[in-house]
């Protein structure tokens, strides 16, 4: 255990903004320099270290062990329902993905990079076999057969091109397949061997210059493995803790040149003087856009988390915490999610973030969490998927955005020809002029195909081992779980309201272990009926509770106390939060609707031709008072009744039970290049009445004002 972790970050330099990384060496002899640390370092290094990994804080538990309950099955069935339980059955990139044709002879995708279909395996796994849902099981199963059939000769896995081959797309590929042996043995024996005959072939190619990953076609398309090597170290680490063999020096031997041959190491980059806490150039052509790319930078979270495991180096705990830790709080939105549109800037209201970007961050805060164990993994993990995910989808998932923004009343088309002195400048409402609506495919692609995954791994990371006669709640929510020496059902309506009831079946003695989030109130809170009685280890956040041997059922009730926060934001402004839910303010809500569109067109009539009329694309706007300030002292909560239940689908606008309620005013503010809301305005004036305004759950309020200008009456 490491116990100085939460010590204060050092402190970023206060002058200039962007320092850039000296970019201008000679690239060749960068390179080359790389290469030969790299062997150095396996051969000479390498061969004085134990081949092992270092342990999980808190194991996963394999696919399938724990399940969604309540509200949050609600949501799963809902996707499986929408558009994510469709795709395989209309949707080209996945319905003919490259993938699935022999290679040459067809298939479309939308991007070289070839990634939809893996970015929906990875996704539709878990919902399939989490839901049992024989349906979409089908359609993994198949999809997998494909795919494996269609393996190369020599190994490889996955379309490629003329020019040579990309390892990138393998990664989410992989993770969908470890995910499906995890949750069916029969998968076993042709995944492992697979994968197996893939990494024997990844090993000859990365011993041959780094090709596919140092070395790709065209070149500029090598970031995003690179940014993302830890994706597919995952899959490999995986192989080595489930599935030991002779081939395990050869993987070691992978991992070592998959992140010694990436030119970008996060590590590198949440460094004091390197790190830009404002970012003056948004383009593509900052050199240090593959770390500023939003959903990089969510994906990227884990990596140095991910290298610890095999490098050993315990520097790179608090370099994680650093990352995250500065990612928050230079680029994070009040909903839990990195601002980045679709480059990092700086903390602008209306700046967007992909609705991707949320999915990754769930992913990496969770995986955080299971390897190093401090509590601030965990509430930031709750924080994005209670948030910052479901409020860019509609009620029912058949429509989601490409970007949302903290201050967001409108998000309708909004087509800007915005051009900034220094270049064309990546605007959410620029371009296609359609990333805030909800649609089919808004922008781009990618988020119709990788926003699956972000309930279902969010459930199976939502419970963790502690040793071996420990069982962990890590990600607070209704679930139940089984492990060899327990099953354990919670109940709950968390996150809207704050009491978990587990009911135990054991017949072994066993420790159950609750985690307290950092924002409880003790004096609030109780377990068992003990008001507080909460113990929660400083480090990790988890109470234990030890269940004596010979229980046959338990229930143990926990009762998180809240109250109303506030969390300054930039300008003068709050974002009000109880409990893990960010409130918002309620702009209400008006929608128009048309056949969806296609990517690359997202004006004139749509497609009318999609066999699911439930497909459309929505823009919707505020139909209340969106320039409104308030006066935080009114703040006041009102909770679910005690009977309560929650409808499903819980995230559609005027679902959710719970609101806030507060006293304010409309004040002028001016908007950002004719757009969205602009900079909060200084000049507090009322310009109307004082009144009472409604905040409501954000993942609930599809239009929005979540960064509030305050007030003092
Ligand atoms: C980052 O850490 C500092 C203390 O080192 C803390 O004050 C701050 O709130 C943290 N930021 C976020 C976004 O958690
Ligand atoms: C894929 O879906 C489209 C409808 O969007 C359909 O026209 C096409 O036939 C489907 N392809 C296959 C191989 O099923
Ligand atoms: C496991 O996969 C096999 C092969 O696709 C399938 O026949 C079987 O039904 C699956 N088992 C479960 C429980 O889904
Ligand atoms: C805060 O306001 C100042 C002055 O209007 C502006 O320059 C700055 O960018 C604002 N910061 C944010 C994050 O909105
Ligand atoms: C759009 O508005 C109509 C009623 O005007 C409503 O029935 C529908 O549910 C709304 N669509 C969404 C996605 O909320
Ligand atoms: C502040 O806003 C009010 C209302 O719009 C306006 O009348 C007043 O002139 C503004 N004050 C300043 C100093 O700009």
């Amino acid at each position: 255990m490491v116990f100085d972790r939460l010590k204060p970050l050092p402190p970023l330099p206060t002058t200039g903004t962007t320092r850039r990384r000296g970019y201008t060496v000679d690239t060749m002899v960068a390179f080359a320099a790389a290469v030969v640390l790299t062997y150095l370092y396996v051969t000479v290094i390498r061969a004085a270290q134990s081949q092992t990994l270092l342990p999980w804080t808190f194991s996963p538990l394999p696919v399938g062990s724990v399940l969604p309950k309540g509200w949050i099955l609600g949501e799963m069935q809902t996707m499986a329902e929408g558009l994510a339980g469709h795709e395989h059955d209309f949707y080209v990139y996945v319905n003919e993905s490259r993938w699935l044709y022999p290679q040459g002879e067809g298939g479309v995708d939308y991007s070289d990079l070839n990634e939809a279909l893996p970015y929906w395996f990875n996704g539709l796994v878990p919902l399939a076999y989490l839901l049992d849902d024989a349906r979409l099981k089908g359609q993994v199963h198949s999809v997998a057969e494909t795919v494996l059939s269609l393996q190369t000769e020599d190994g490889w896995l996955g379309p490629e091109k003329p020019e040579g081959r990309n390892f990138w797309a393998r990664a989410p590929m992989f993770l969908g397949l470890t995910q499906l042996v995890e949750a069916n043995s029969t998968w076993e024996e042709p995944v492992i061997g697979a994968l197996r005959k893939f990494m024997g072939l990844a090993n000859k190619m990365l011993h041959n210059n780094g090709e596919g990953h140092a070395i790709c076609p065209p070149a500029f398309e090598c970031y995003w493995g690179q940014t993302r090597a830890h994706d597919l170290i995952i899959s490999i680490q995986w192989l080595l803790e489930k599935y030991p063999s002779s081939q395990d020096t050869l993987l070691w031997d992978n991992m070592d040149m998959l992140y010694g041959l990436s030119k970008y190491k996060w590590v590198d980059f949440y460094q004091p003087g390197v790190y830009p806490r404002v970012v003056a150039d948004p383009t593509t052509s900052n050199p240090q856009f593959p770390y500023l790319h939003g959903v990089n930078a969510g994906q990227g979270l884990k990596a140095s988390a991910v290298v610890r495991r095999f490098s050993h180096d315990e520097s790179l705990v608090e370099a994680s915490m650093r990352a995250v830790n500065w990612t928050f709080q230079y680029h994070g939105a009040p909903s839990g999610t990195i601002l980045g549109d679709e480059i990092e800037r700086d903390l602008a209201p209306y700046m967007g973030s992909e609705l991707c970007t949320a999915v990754e961050t769930g992913y990496s805060l969770a995986y955080l969490y299971h390897a190093l164990g401090t509590n601030y993994y965990a509430d930031r993990a709750e924080l994005v998927i209670y948030n910052a995910m479901p409020v860019m989808m509609t009620g029912d998932m058949w429509a989601h955005q490409y970007m949302d923004q903290p201050n967001g009343p409108w998000a309708t088309f909004n087509k800007k020809d915005i051009t900034q002195p220094n270049g064309p400048y990546l605007f959410t409402t620029a371009h296609s002029g359609a990333a805030t609506t909800f649609g089919l495919e808004p922008q781009y692609p990618c988020c119709t195909v990788n926003h699956p995954q972000g309930y279902p791994k969010f459930v199976t990371h939502s419970w963790g081992l502690v040793g071996d006669n420990g069982l962990a709640h890590i990600l607070l929510g209704p679930s139940k779980v089984e492990t060899s020496f327990a099953t354990i059902e919670c109940d709950t309506a968390y996150p809207f309201d704050n009491t978990l009831t587990y009911t135990i079946t054991s017949d072994k003695g066993f420790d159950l272990f609750v985690r307290v989030p950092s924002w409880y109130d003790p004096d609030k809170s109780s377990i068992g009926g003990r008001v507080s009685a909460l113990q929660p280890d400083a480090e990790t956040g988890l109470h234990k509770i030890s269940i004596p041997s010979g229980t046959i059922t338990a229930t143990v009730t926990y009762k998180i106390g809240a109250t109303i926060r506030t969390e300054p934001r930039a300008n003068n402004t709050v974002a009000v939060y109880y409990g893990n839910l960010l409130y918002a303010l309620d702009v209400g809500f008006t929608n128009e609707s048309s056949y969806p569109h296609a990517y690359y067109e997202s004006q004139g009539p749509g497609l009318d031709y999609l066999p699911f009329p439930q497909a459309r694309d929505y823009y919707v706007s505020w139909s209340k008072p969106w320039s409104v300030a308030i006066d935080p002292s009114t703040l006041q909560y009102f909770g679910m009744g005690q009977d309560a239940a929650l409808p499903k689908p819980i995230f559609e606008y005027g679902a959710p039970p719970t609101y806030i309620s507060v006293q304010g005013c409309e004040i002028a503010w001016a908007l950002h290049l004719g757009a969205a809301p602009g900079l909060v305005p200084a000049n507090r004036t009322c310009v109307g009445e004082k009144n009472t305004y409604k905040l409501i759950p954000y993942g609930s309020a599809k239009v929005h004002m979540s960064e509030l200008p305050t007030v003092s009456f």
